[in-house]
C-alpha cells in the first residue's frame, strides 16, 4: 500500500494537472487506479463531509444544479467544489466576522466549514478525487431532519401560481397570504416554509401583516408585489432560502401574532425555462402556543424604510456611485421596566447593496450584532444567536441601533446588471428608498424578546 501511495504522487507530478491525475497515473497495482489508501478519499473522508454540509441542497430534488449523492456523481465536481469552498461561496453563509464586526454570540446553524474541512476539499481535488476503499467506509451522519418539530398547524396556500420563463425574465415575485385562523393572540416559536414546487422556489421573505390587510387578496395572492409585503404596514420577520432550517425562537420566547393577523410570504419564483410550472401547494407550518411565553417577542424594523433617522438625507444612491454609504440610527425608547434581549437579526437590502452591518452604540462603544459583507439578495436569512435568551444581548433605553449599508451602483456589481436587465435598462440609474427592484433599503428586522423585571 505504501508503494501505491508513492506511485500516486509520482503519477500526479508527471501529469501535473490536479483533477484526474490519480486515474491517469497508470502506475498502480489496485483496481481503482491506485488511490485506495490516498487520503483524503471519498469513503474515509469526503462522504461524511459532503453528507453533512452539501447534500441538503446538492441531492435529488434539492435546489442546487447538481447532486452529490455518491462518489460517481460527486467526483467530476471535485475541482469546482474545492474552488467554491476555498472562496467561501459554498456552503452559502453570509454572516461573518470582519475587522469591524465580532458578533456577540455564535449563530445557530452556522454553515461554515472549518479550516481542516476546507483543506480536505482542496487536497481531495489535488489528489484527483480518489475513491478509497469501500470496506473502510466510515459511517455517514444521518441527514438532519429539515422539518419543524411538532407543528401546531400546517396551512396550505389558497390559490395557485404559474411561472413560465419569458424572453426577458425567469424571475417572478408574488406575495402569498396565509390565515393562521387565530381568534386570540398567539405566540409563534417556529415557522417553516414548505415549498410546493422546489424547482421554482428561489427565496422567500416572511412578514407579519398585523391588521390582516391581505385578507382582501383574491385567492390569497398578490401577483408581482415587488420587494415588499404588498400591504402598507407589515413587519419583516426574516428570510428563508431553500436548504435553510425552519425559523425557531429560543426556548421561552414566542413572537406575538395578533388575532386577525396574517402571514405574508414574499415569494421569489425562478422559472427553469422548461415550460409553465405550477405551484399550488406551498404551505406554512407553524408552531405556537396560546399562552404567553416567559419572554414575549416582536420584530422591530430599524432602518430605511423603518424606524430611525437617516444620516445625511436624502437617501439617494447616485447612478455610478461606488462605496456609497447610508447610515440610519434609531434611539431605543424606554420599554418600561423590562429586560429586553436581541435574539435575531435579518439584514435586508436589495440588489445595489454589497455590505451591511447592524450594531448597537452604547456609551461611545459600538457592539456589532451582525455583518453581511458579501451581501447576496438571493441568500437572505434570519440569523439567530445560539445562546439562552437570558444571556442574550441586552438592549436598553439610550442605546442607538445603527444600520450601515454600502452600495455599488455601477455595472461592476453583477446584481445591478441583473436588476437593470429586468426593467430593460442598460445604464445605472439613481436609486432611492422603496420597495421596487430598483429601489433600495437599508433595513434590519431585529427580534427582541422582553419580560417584566
Ligand atoms: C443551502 C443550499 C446549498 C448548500 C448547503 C450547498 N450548496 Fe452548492 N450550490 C447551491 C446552489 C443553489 C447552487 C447554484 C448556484 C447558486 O445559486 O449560487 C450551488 C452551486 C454550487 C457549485 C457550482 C457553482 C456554480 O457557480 O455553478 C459548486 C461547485 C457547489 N455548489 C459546491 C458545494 C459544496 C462543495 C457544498 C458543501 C460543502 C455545497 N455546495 C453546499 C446550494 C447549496
Amino acid at each position: 500500500m505504501r508503494l501505491t501511495r508513492l506511485a500516486l504522487w509520482i503519477g500526479c507530478a508527471v501529469v501535473g494537472s490536479a483533477v484526474g491525475c490519480s486515474n491517469q497515473s497508470g502506475l498502480s497495482g489496485t483496481d481503482d487506479g491506485g488511490t485506495t489508501d490516498a487520503r483524503p478519499n471519498w469513503y474515509e473522508d469526503m462522504a461524511p463531509l459532503v453528507a453533512s454540509n452539501c447534500q441538503s441542497c446538492h441531492s435529488d430534488g434539492g435546489i442546487a444544479p447538481f447532486s452529490m449523492n455518491d462518489y460517481e456523481e460527486t467526483r467530476p465536481w471535485a475541482a469546482f467544489m474545492a474552488q467554491q469552498v476555498a472562496a467561501g461561496i459554498m456552503p452559502p453563509w453570509h454572516a461573518v466576522e470582519t475587522e469591524t464586526c465580532a458578533p456577540p454570540f455564535p449563530f445557530n446553524h452556522d454553515a461554515r466549514l472549518s479550516e481542516e474541512e476546507i483543506q480536505a476539499f482542496i487536497d481531495w481535488a489535488d489528489l484527483g478525487a480518489p475513491e478509497g476503499d469501500p470496506t473502510l467506509a466510515v459511517s455517514i451522519p444521518p441527514p438532519i431532519d429539515p422539518n419543524l418539530k411538532n407543528p401546531t398547524a400546517t396551512i396550505p396556500m389558497q390559490g395557485s401560481i404559474t411561472v413560465e420563463a419569458t424572453d426577458t425574465t425567469l424571475d417572478f415575485v408574488h406575495c402569498l397570504s396565509f390565515d393562521l385562523g387565530n381568534t386570540e393572540n398567539i405566540y409563534l416559536d417556529g415557522i417553516q416554509v414548505i415549498p410546493g414546487n422546489p424547482e421554482v422556489a428561489h427565496h422567500v421573505l416572511m412578514f407579519i401583516d398585523p391588521a390582516g390587510a391581505s385578507a382582501s387578496w383574491q385567492d390569497g395572492i398578490r401577483e408581482d408585489c415587488g420587494g415588499g409585503p404588498g400591504v402598507a404596514d407589515a413587519t419583516l420577520i426574516g428570510g428563508w432560502v431553500p436548504g435553510s432550517f425552519p425559523f425557531q425562537s429560543p426556548a421561552g420566547v414566542g413572537v406575538e401574532f395578533p388575532a386577525g393577523a396574517r402571514m405574508i410570504l414574499n415569494y421569489h419564483y425562478h422559472a427553469t425555462g422548461g415550460g409553465p410550472e405550477v405551484d399550488d401547494s406551498t404551505a406554512l407550518a407553524v408552531r405556537y402556543s396560546a399562552q404567553p411565553p416567559e419572554w414575549s417577542s416582536f420584530f422591530e424594523l430599524v432602518g430605511a424604510p423603518g424606524v430611525g433617522t437617516i444620516q445625511d438625507p436624502p437617501f439617494l444612491i447616485k447612478a455610478g456611485a461606488k462605496d456609497h454609504e447610508e447610515v440610519v440610527d434609531w434611539f431605543v425608547p424606554d420599554f418600561g421596566n423590562v429586560d429586553a434581549r436581541v435574539w435575531a437579526a435579518a439584514n435586508h437590502m436589495h440588489k445595489v447593496g454589497v455590505d451591511m452591518q447592524t450594531s448597537i452604540i452604547r456609551g461611545g462603544e459600538e457592539y456589532c450584532l451582525v455583518q453581511t459583507p458579501s451581501w447576496d439578495f438571493n441568500w437572505q436569512r434570519i440569523y439567530t444567536y445560539d445562546t439562552p435568551i437570558a444571556e442574550g444581548f441586552k438592549v436598553e433605553n439610550g442605546d442607538i441601533v445603527r444600520v450601515r449599508c454600502t452600495y455599488d451602483n455601477t455595472m461592476d456589481n453583477p446584481a445591478v446588471l441583473e436588476a437593470l436587465a429586468e426593467v430593460g435598462e442598460t445604464e445605472p440609474i439613481d436609486v432611492e428608498v422603496g420597495e421596487g427592484t430598483l429601489d433600495e433599503m437599508c433595513l434590519v428586522g431585529l427580534g427582541v424578546a422582553y419580560k417584566p423585571l
